[in-house]
């Protein structure tokens, strides 16, 4: 939620600035703005929409200033409007402010220093920011760089409560930017004469190999040449440089239209190099855990907790590791557990899926269970990211950065490190035989190129002829039993995302027991069918449907035990074992649901009112 981009360097700041705003445009478009330290003031440009309005309209080209901060906002407190839009000044115009995350006690704030005679001209939360720090740089009457300037930012941020990542900026500082985090990302790339601040590595990744991940509580100045770090109480420390190792033509489109079309063809890569080396002579090896058998039978619950499609993702691994491991898992919503007073014990496991590793909700859930004494297992696709310097043990999948709103490439990788976790568990359980697990095995290492035969260009136009057929429709279904429902509430999510169009998942079994009600000619059902067993259940649903005058659309590799032609549509996926059929079977739902927003000519990366990383409650 909001993208912070900084630059302090030699050159002209301004491009590099709206540059890192579209790579970080899609954690937020309501509105844009950069601030940019000119000669003897700071010079702030503002824009609602997207960056491009702020980029085409506002002659941004015209500032020459070398040290800038900047902000794609997605709005909390206030509608979407240049007054509201970041960066914020405080009432002298020596502070300027950008800000992601929210401040819960700003009223409070804002009460005490309207009381100190400050004016106010935003609806934000943010604009007490900036009017605190002037308060504090005054009060303590100090104007040297840390015992005046960064003390002002600390004594800031002891008053502020919620969640923050800051880039400040002070007139009499030139080539100087204070940032602090909490609770909200922030990274700091380090160039050679010149620094990079944003809210995630892809966005600068360009510039720089070479990255520090704020702590939270911890504060940085940034200046041409050098970088220092500091805590609440001006302590200085060392910290490490982490190299990254993405590519940066990554996080570029490649020659594709969209970002989310990139990142679904990129779905045979992610899932072989989530698979990377774990198998070896028949066994799957996670050493960086040190779970032993005697701690999986100590353990009377797992939960694994997340939000969207992550917790998509967990619904699939339940299935597959109560049945290999003969563990009870619950899969939880997090902002949901977060507050339901779970029944925790050192018995139980707690694994916190989260393809950014940043959702607020998942990182408190964390906490939560982490306080209450359960060990914690994180699954990210970021490495350093909140979640995996929380958790006591992180795991990573290999997908690459995801820069669509919609996520594809991470489900399918979560579900398969999920997979890969549950053998591991599996073989030190000794739960399950050696031949069921190599049968599993066999089916997840084939994935990369059975994904690649759903890509295949032959099925492309199917789906895009069955979206041309339904994109109009208001209402649609997803049907499916087991694991085949699991992957039918990822297909209803995309749809609704990015098409707009109003979808619900449901167990096909349930369909009779109220929401048959609003089935109808002209309706679409979207039904799954990859367990043999389930099949013929599925089947007699489909035709209760059919009966009610809905068109249906069938997603099978159960060709030889359905009548394919008694469905309006049928696409057809390759054959695996069940545990994993979502890794297949979501990809003929990401495609219908890409090509039906395209065909309404909706911006598929960017779907309304969603960001990427909501790292807001
Ligand atoms: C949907 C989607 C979201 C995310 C959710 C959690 O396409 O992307 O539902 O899955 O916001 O995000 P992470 O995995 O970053 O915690």
């Amino acid at each position: 939620m909001c993208g912070i981009v900084g630059y302090v360097g030699e050159k002209k700041a301004t491009p590099i600035l709206i540059n890192g705003l579209l790579r970080l445009e899609y954690r937020g478009y309501d509105s844009a703005g950069i601030a940019v330290l000119e000669k003897d003031h700071i010079d702030v440009r503002k824009d609602i929409g997207r960056v491009k309005n702020l980029q085409e309209n506002n002659h941004v080209e015209e500032l020459s200033g070398t040290t800038g901060i900047a902000h794609t906002r997605w709005a909390t407190h206030g509608k979407p409007s240049k007054e509201n839009s970041h960066p914020h000044l405080d009432n002298s115009k020596n502070f300027a402010v950008v800000h992601n995350g929210i401040i819960e006690n700003y009223s409070e704030l804002r009460e005490f220093l309207t009381k100190q005679g400050y004016t106010f001209y935003s609806q934000t939360d943010t604009e007490v920011i900036p009017n605190l720090i002037h308060y504090y740089y005054h009060k303590n009457g100090d104007t040297s760089l840390v015992n005046g300037f960064l003390r002002a930012v600390t004594d800031t941020c002891k008053v502020l409560k919620g969640s923050y990542a800051i880039e400040v900026l002070n007139k009499d500082f030139p080539n100087t930017v204070i940032v602090v985090r909490k609770d909200s990302p922030l990274v700091i790339a380090k160039g050679d004469k010149e620094n990079y601040i944003a809210s995630d590595i892809p966005a600068i990744l360009s510039y720089s190999k070479d990255f520090y991940l704020l702590e939270d509580n911890e504060f940085a100045i940034i200046t041409t040449d050098e970088i220092h770090f500091y805590d609440a109480d001006l302590h200085e420390h060392e910290k490490h440089v982490k190299s990254i190792e993405w590519d940066a033509s990554a996080s570029e489109k490649d020659g594709y239209e969209d970002y989310m079309l990139k990142e679904i063809f990129e779905q045979p890569k992610a899932i072989r190099e989530t698979i990377g080396t774990r198998f070896q002579d028949y066994i799957c090896r996670f050493e960086e855990l040190p779970f032993t058998k005697e701690y999986l039978q100590s353990l009377t619950q797992i939960y694994i907790v997340a939000c969207g499609t992550a917790m998509h993702a967990g619904l699939v691994a339940k299935n597959m590791i109560e049945k290999l491991c003969h563990i009870p898992v619950t899969v939880d919503i997090a902002s949901e557990f977060r507050y339901r007073n779970p029944l925790i014990t050192s018995h139980t496991l707690c694994i916190y899926i989260s393809q950014s590793g940043e959702t607020a909700d998942t990182i408190a859930a964390l906490k939560l269970a982490k306080a209450q004494g359960a060990k914690t297992l994180a699954i990210s696709n970021v490495i350093g990211s909140s979640i995996t310097r929380e958790a006591d043990y992180s795991i990573y999948t290999h997908a690459g950065p995801e820069i669509a709103v919609a996520s594809t490439k991470a489900y399918t990788a979560q579900v398969t490190l999920l997979s890969l976790l549950g053998i591991y568990f599996a073989q030190l359980l000794e739960t399950s035989t050696k031949e069921d697990l190599s049968v599993l095995q066999n089916a997840i290492l084939a994935l990369p190129n059975q994904i690649a035969e759903v890509l295949k260009e032959e099925n492309l136009h199917i789906l895009q002829n069955i979206a041309k057929k339904i994109y109009q429709e208001k209402d649609m279904f997803f049907l499916g039993r087991g694991v085949d429902y699991c992957v039918a509430l990822e297909g209803s999510l995309k749809l609704k995302e990015i098409s707009y169009i109003h979808s619900e998942a449901y167990a096909a079994g349930e369909l009779k027991h109220g929401p048959i009600a609003l089935i109808e000619s002209g309706v679409t059902v979207i039904s799954i069918l990859t367990d043999k067993a389930l099949t013929p259940k599925t089947v007699s649903n489909i035709q209760e449907v059919i009966t009610r005058g809905a068109k249906t659309v069938v997603i099978t590799n159960d060709e030889e035990n359905i009548d394919m032609n008694h469905y309006d549509f049928v696409v057809t996926i390759p054959k695996t074992s069940s545990y994993v059929s979502p890794i297949l079977s979501v990809i003929p739902m990401q495609l219908l649901s890409y090509y039906i927003a395209k065909e309404k000519g909706l911006d598929v990366d960017k779907p309304r009112n969603l960001a990427k990383s909501v790292t807001v409650e």
